[in-house]
This record gives C-alpha cells, sequence and structure tokens, in this order.
C-alpha cells in the first residue's frame, strides 16, 4: 500500500516504537501479573527483585503521585492494584531495570500474598448474580409482544459468538521521555493519543498540557489499542517521571496475549417471528455481553450491537435488550465491528434457524426481508437512498448464485468424504462514534517556504491506509503531486483533543478537516497569484504543481507560488476543525440519526468441508460492496479482503482458552489459531458498487471501508454450516461460534451417527 514503509519493514528499518533509537540512559520495564485471577490483594514484596543487580525499582500503587484510575466514565478500573485484584491481567507493579531482560527476570522474585476467589467466567452467570456494569440498554419498536403472538412461524433459539485476540503485529509499546520542566513525553502505539494523554495526566496527576503523547505508524490496532494502549504508556510514563530516566515497556507476544482486552464474547437469546410466507413480524433478542472485570468501552460496544441487531433487514416490530455483564475475565475491549458483529451473529442465526424449520432457501428468506429505501430502522430512522438491494442483485446475477446452488447440490450428491456449501450475505453498517460527541477533528496543513507539504491530524496509521486517503485528498485539493506531501506522525501538541482512530471514520473525520484546511491554503495562494498575474482567482488553478490559467499552463509553479505569497507576509498554515453534520441520538429514548451514513453490501462465500478431517476450505470470496468514490481503491480493496478473512478467523478459527485459575492458555501462536496463508480463499473478486447513490457520504464522496466488510465473514460460518448439514443424518442447527475444528468434527460425527 505504501511501498516505501512495507519496504522499511521488509529490511526491519525503525518502524514501530521499539524500533526508536533509544535515548542514552534507558531504562526498561515490565510488568508483574497477579498470582490469582481475582481477590484481595494483601501484600508486595519485591526486596528479592530489588536486590538483583540491574534492577532499579519497583513501583507499586502506593508510589503514582495522581489518580490511580484508568477509566475516564467511571472509576471502575485502578490502574494498579491496591487491595483488589479485578482480572487476570491486572498489573501490580513496574519493575524497572538496565535491560528488558533483566526486568521480566525480576518479576518472579517479587513476593506477593493474596487471596484468591473463585472467579465467575460465564456472562449468564454474572447475570443471575447481578453483576452488571449498567442497567439492561433497551431498545423497543413497534409491538413485537403482539407481533409474535400474530406470526405464523416461530423460531426461538441461542446464539453463541466467542472472543477474538487482536494479533496486532507491534505488541503494546510505550517509550517515555522526562521533560525539564517536570513533563513527560511519551511515543505509544495508540489509536487514541488524545485519550492516552489524558489517562497519563491523571495517573502522574499532571494538567494536559505537561503530557504530550505521540504516534507514528501501529504495527495494527483493530480496536485493541482504542483504550487498551494507555496502562502502558502510564507504567513508561510513570517509571520515567519518578526515576527521570528514559523508560521503555514493550509487552511481549505471550503477555500482551495475556494481559490486554479482546473482543466481548456475547450469548444471545433470540425470538423471531415471522408471516406465513417467511416476512419478519417481530424479533426479540436478550444480549449476554461478557464485558470483563471493568466497563472499559462495554456499554459502547453494546449501544452499536442494540443499533444494529436487526443485520441487513427490515424488522417492523421488536425488543432488544442488552446486559453488560461483569465477569473476571480481562476487560472486554474494542474490535473491529464494535459490537455490530455480534449483533448480526445473533439475527443471522435466527434466519438461518428459520429457513431450517420453514424449509425455504436461506438466500430466499434473506432476500424477502431485505432493508430498502424508505425503510424505518428500530431506532426511528427512516432510510434514504440504499444501495443494499442493488449489491444484492448485483451479486447474485455476477456470481451466478443460481448455478453455484445447482452445482453444489450436484457435488455433495456425489462427493464422498468432503461437502460444500455457500451463502450470501447482505451488510448495512452506520458510519459515525455511536458517541456523538467523538465526531470531530482537526487537521494542521502547514506549506513551507520551499513548496513541500506537512498534514498533522488526528487519524493514527495503523495500516488501514488512512494516511493514503488523507494525503490523496490534499494532494487533489491543493494540485499538487502527493509526493510533495507529508504526512506527520499524531501528536497531541500538534492536534489537540483529537477522537480515537476508531469507527472506521478516521478518514471521514480527519480527511475532512485536512481537505478543508487545503482548501483555505488554496485561497490565499491562488489569490496571491492573481495578484501576480492580474488575474481573476477563478480562472486559476494548480495542476500537478503547474498553475494554469484559463485552462491553460503558466510559468508559474505551485513552489514559486508559494515563495511570493511568504514575501507578501501570507499565512501558510492552515488548522481546521471538522464535526459530522447533522447526527444526533437522544440515549434516553433511543432514537434518533446516530450515523453520518450506512455502508452496504453483499458477499457470497463458498466452502468445502472435508469431512474426515473436519477441516474446511474458502474456495471463493466474492463480494459487492459500496465504497462510494473511493480516492484509494486498493486501500479498500485490501481492507475488505483482510476484514473478511479476520471475520472468518472470528467464526471458525480463533478461540481462547483460560483455566478455571484464570491463566491463559492459548497465549501463543501455536495453541491461538489465527488465518494464515492456507486460509485464502481460492477466488478472491472485489467488485466495487458503481450505482450512483447520491446521498450523504464521507470524503470526496468515498465510504468508510475499515470495520463493515468483517461481517462478510458470517458468509463463511453459514457456508460451512451448509455443508455440515450436507453431510449425515440431519440435525438442527445451533447457533455457536467458533466451529473450530474440533467443533466441526463432532457436528461431523453426531450426524454420521445420527444422534445428537
Ligand atoms: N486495517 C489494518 N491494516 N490495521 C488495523 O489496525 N483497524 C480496523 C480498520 N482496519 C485496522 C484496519 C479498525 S477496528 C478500524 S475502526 C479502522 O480500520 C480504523 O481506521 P479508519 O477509521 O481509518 O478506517
Ligand atoms: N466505534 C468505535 N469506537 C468507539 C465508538 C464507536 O462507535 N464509540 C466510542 N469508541
Ligand atoms: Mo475500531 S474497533 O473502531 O478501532
Amino acid at each position: 500500500m505504501d511501498k516505501k514503509f512495507s519496504l522499511a519493514a521488509l529490511k526491519g528499518e525503525p518502524l514501530y516504537v521499539v524500533d526508536f533509537p533509544l535515548p542514552e540512559g534507558t531504562l526498561f520495564g515490565a510488568v508483574l501479573p497477579p498470582p490469582v485471577p481475582c481477590g484481595e490483594l494483601l501484600s508486595i514484596d519485591p526486596s528479592a527483585a530489588l536486590a538483583l543487580e540491574g534492577v532499579k525499582a519497583v513501583f507499586t500503587a502506593k508510589d503514582i503521585p495522581g489518580e490511580n484510575q484508568v477509566n475516564d466514565l467511571a472509576p471502575d478500573e485502578p490502574f494498579l492494584a491496591e487491595r483488589r485484584i479485578l482480572h487476570p491481567g491486572h498489573p501490580l507493579a513496574l519493575v524497572v531495570a538496565e535491560s528488558e531482560e533483566i526486568a521480566r527476570r525480576a518479576l518472579p522474585l517479587i513476593v506477593v500474598e493474596a487471596l484468591g476467589e473463585r472467579p465467575v467466567f460465564d456472562p449468564r452467570e454474572a447475570a443471575l448474580k447481578g453483576r452488571l456494569h449498567a442497567p439492561p440498554e433497551v431498545l423497543s419498536w413497534g409491538e413485537p409482544d403482539k407481533a409474535w403472538e400474530d406470526s405464523f412461524w416461530k423460531i426461538q433459539g441461542r446464539a453463541d459468538s466467542g472472543d477474538q485476540e487482536h494479533l496486532y503485529m507491534e505488541t503494546q509499546s510505550a517509550l517515555a521521555l522526562p521533560l525539564p520542566y517536570g513533563g513527560v513525553k511519551v511515543f505509544s502505539s495508540t489509536q487514541s493519543p488524545g485519550g492516552t494523554q489524558k489517562t497519563v495526566a491523571r495517573i502522574l496527576g499532571l494538567p494536559m498540557h505537561l503530557v504530550t503523547v505521540e504516534a507514528f505508524r501501529l504495527g495494527g490496532g483493530f480496536g485493541g489499542k482504542e483504550t487498551n494502549a494507555n496502562s502502558w504508556a502510564a507504567l513508561a510514563a510513570l517509571g520515567a517521571r519518578l526515576l527521570n530516566r528514559p523508560l521503555r515497556l514493550s509487552l511481549n507476544r505471550r503477555e500482551d496475549m495475556a494481559f490486554t482486552g479482546k473482543r466481548h464474547p456475547y450469548s444471545t437469546d433470540y425470538s423471531l417471528g415471522l408471516d406465513r410466507e417467511g416476512r419478519i413480524l417481530s424479533y426479540r433478542v436478550l444480549f449476554h455481553q461478557d464485558g470483563g472485570a471493568a466497563m472499559d468501552l462495554s456499554l459502547s460496544i453494546l449501544s452499536r450491537t442494540l443499533l444494529h441487531a436487526t443485520g441487513a433487514y427490515r424488522v417492523p416490530n421488536g425488543r432488544a435488550t442488552g446486559l453488560s455483564c461483569r465477569t473476571d475475565h480481562v476487560p472486554r475491549t474494542a474490535f473491529r465491528g464494535f459490537g455490530a458483529p455480534q449483533a448480526f451473529f445473533a439475527i443471522e442465526s435466527a434466519l438461518f434457524q428459520a429457513a431450517e424449520t420453514m424449509k425455504v432457501p436461506l438466500e430466499e428468506l434473506k432476500e424477502r426481508n431485505l432493508l430498502r429505501e424508505g425503510d424505518t430502522l428500530p431506532y426511528g430512522k427512516t432510510l434514504g437512498k440504499e444501495t443494499l438491494p442493488a449489491s444484492w442483485k448485483k451479486a447474485k446475477a455476477l456470481f451466478r448464485w443460481e448455478e453455484t446452488e445447482a452445482r453444489i447440490e450436484e457435488y455433495n450428491r456425489s462427493a464422498s468424504w468432503s461437502r460444500k456449501g455457500a451463502a450470501l450475505m447482505p451488510i448495512h453498517f452506520g458510519i459515525a462514534f455511536t458517541y456523538t460527541p467523538l465526531n470531530q477533528a482537526s487537521a494542521l496543513v502547514n506549506v513551507y517556504t520551499d513548496g513541500s507539504v506537512s498534514v498533522s491530524t488526528g487519524a493514527v496509521e495503523m495500516g488501514q491506509g488512512v494516511s493514503v486517503k488523507i494525503s490523496r485528498a490534499v494532494a487533489e485539493t491543493l494540485g499538487i503531486p502527493p509526493s510533495r506531501i507529508r504526512m506527520e506522525s499524531t501528536d497531541t501538541s500538534r492536534i489537540a483533543n483529537s477522537s480515537p482512530t476508531a469507527a472506521s471514520t478516521g478518514a471521514d473525520l480527519n480527511g475532512e478537516a485536512a481537505r478543508r484546511a487545503a482548501l483555505l491554503l488554496k485561497e490565499r495562494l491562488l489569490a496571491v497569484a492573481a495578484e501576480l498575474l492580474g488575474a481573476s482567482p477563478e480562472e486559476l488553478l494548480f495542476r500537478r504543481g503547474l498553475l494554469e490559467r484559463g485552462g491553460k499552463k503558466t510559468t508559474w509553479s505551485w513552489e514559486r507560488v508559494v515563495k511570493e505569497a511568504y514575501q507578501k507576509r501570507v499565512h501558510l498554515s492552515a488548522l481546521v476543525h471538522y464535526a459530522t453534520p447533522a447526527i444526533w441520538f437522544d440515549g434516553k429514548r433511543e432514537r434518533g440519526e446516530p450515523f453520518s451514513y450506512y455502508v452496504s453490501g453483499t458477499a457470497l462465500v463458498e466452502v468445502t468441508l472435508d469431512t474426515l478431517r473436519g477441516t474446511f476450505r474458502t474456495d471463493r470470496f466474492q463480494v459487492v460492496h459500496d465504497v462510494g468514490s473511493t480516492p484509494a481503491p486498493e486501500v479498500d480493496r485490501g481492507q475488505i479482503e483482510g476484514a473478511f478473512l479476520q471475520g472468518l478467523g472470528w467464526l471458525t478459527l480463533e478461540e481462547s482458552r483460560v483455566t478455571p485459575q484464570g491463566k491463559m492458555i492459548t497465549d501463543t501462536l501455536t495453541t491461538y489459531k489465527v488465518p494464515d496463508f492456507s486460509s485464502c480463499p481460492g477466488v478472491v473478486d472485489v467488485r466495487f458498487l458503481e450505482e450512483e447513490e447520491g446521498g450523504v457520504r464521507g470524503l470526496l464522496g468515498s465510504k468508510a471501508t475499515g470495520e463493515p466488510p468483517f461481517l462478510y465473514g458470517i458468509a463463511g460460518y453459514q457456508a460451512l454450516w451448509k455443508a455440515i448439514n450436507a453431510w449425515g443424518r440431519p440435525q438442527p442447527f445451533q447457533g455457536i461460534a467458533p466451529l473450530t475444528n474440533e467443533r466441526l468434527l463432532n457436528l461431523l460425527v453426531q450426524r454420521e451417527e445420527g444422534k445428537p
């Protein structure tokens, strides 16, 4: 995507936090996890660790100069454990030493006394005990109970989806430098430099203007560094301030996998009522969200679940209830999709079960209920122009759905030790932070006197290509080649109060702010040029770095105009703020217009299941996806393909296991399975929907692509179920995920033996 940087990565050149050249005298940190999953902390004795040569200090909660609190919204997550050990990843102490190796060697020398308790790891058990992060959230519309009574088909069931490890390439890392005036600068692998700055300031007891956080490129975030980067940055800053030395803290892979938050598992009950023809009348759903031991972003994530409860379908009556259950797991956090995948998984499971019960093809049922223009969503939003039906129609035709079905049926009749399945999956995902105030951004564009341009925004580049999109938007606006533009790091002293780069809004928010800043600069420069040429600014424009007048090239280059502008004392920097217009949400009534637009599309996934081994291969991933008029098609293609595979991994491969004592036993890639080369579909075919939609969109008429295509993974899941169902004697559908190798084998054996 960005050739220079991927090449740098291949050559092992500095890229991520641990690649930065270290200042002289840098110390290193390591984090002490608790000896029990949760319970009372009685004492910490670091004396043996301190006696180890090279160990400089051991810091615990009592060394914190500010507030011992990670959470910004409610004080439910002490940063270092004080009296209560909240969860198996709760840090107890920071060891600082001359090397990382010494710091880690010192950890087991620290003597901890603690009273362990039996952890609650099941969200339903937590709910029964009344352990909720907040009162239940309820979104209801129409007359769900009456519509249920009136339904011809009544489907009741349960859907369970699991957690997911982010597995970004770069583990959580921070390098903190003490500053002479009592402040601190932190280089952090964070998706939210603003949030990290706030947390560091709170914990160190400093005003925010004494804390600077800077993020270069992250080796991936996927939501796992939206809030979860804060603690590690704060630990590094704490040690650096207290010892007045630079300090680097970087989790190793096992620590990262064990100590940091993952995707929320959900256990969901649904009842779906349909009329005789298969039109949905009522959908009632109860989500048990496993929030972990502290709320973190769980309540925002639950909101997005409720807002997406009906998936890509028209549901006239319904009630969605969300319980954020306080289990004793490491607090769950943001992960691509932010609660929407779990919602889609539930309604898609309900439809799958309905199709089985009604003995109609799943896709027929989906098509009958597909959202279209004029439909009203549960929260009262009436849909305008809608590209979903067009994507469905196109996908069906382009990818020859009917022929596919017939071919698979034929295959399954004659195959011996394998079965095939395919599914079509529509998606519909709202773009904007569900918490309205976060939908703002600023950008600072500097034009230097040599004509080179630097762009700073609140957006963090983490591989999703936001910097490519923003730099193209600025280049297009200014009329200069992208090579003249440098995308700067994300720094809280250049861009204040930035929202996290999340909710797929990175380019829409920050790119629009940058585009508007570029527009201001262009106007200033064209005014200067107009004066010089005795022309009106309307006749002038820059194209590829040259000034044109009335469509004809002049002898004036961009650089020359910039120099003249400086001589005339024209301001060559612009700082612009942008807030998404026309969105609002009334959380009490659960009504409003929370999103600026919707992303939709339809995927076809075909799989072949090896019925002897319980393994499968993805034969095809084909999709018609709405990207609007994208400034970076190659980036979007990558996002769609990557997100699909990540979604498929969530539902078919990835499974964390924690012992009853709270030890994460899937903390390496030998025990935690993620998609790899062998998971890549045989055929990958990504088409962009060309349809003119006319409605609201994001940057330059494009649509966000970061998260929505994650949902296509569900097509793979359904395709796999169809393949399973083509084997042996029929058994009822169970909405369980992930369908790991082990589960698949069990399901196949059950069908072979014809017993549950
Ligand atoms: N793609 C890559 N390569 N790496 C990432 O960390 N994060 C995803 C998505 N795509 C991610 C990614 C998530 S969770 C989000 S919200 C968006 O990118 C954030 O970036 P954007 O808003 O610029 O799309
Ligand atoms: N998406 C992602 N991250 C967020 C959101 C959201 O809607 N709200 C707060 N953080
Ligand atoms: Mo993405 S989960 O909104 O960082």
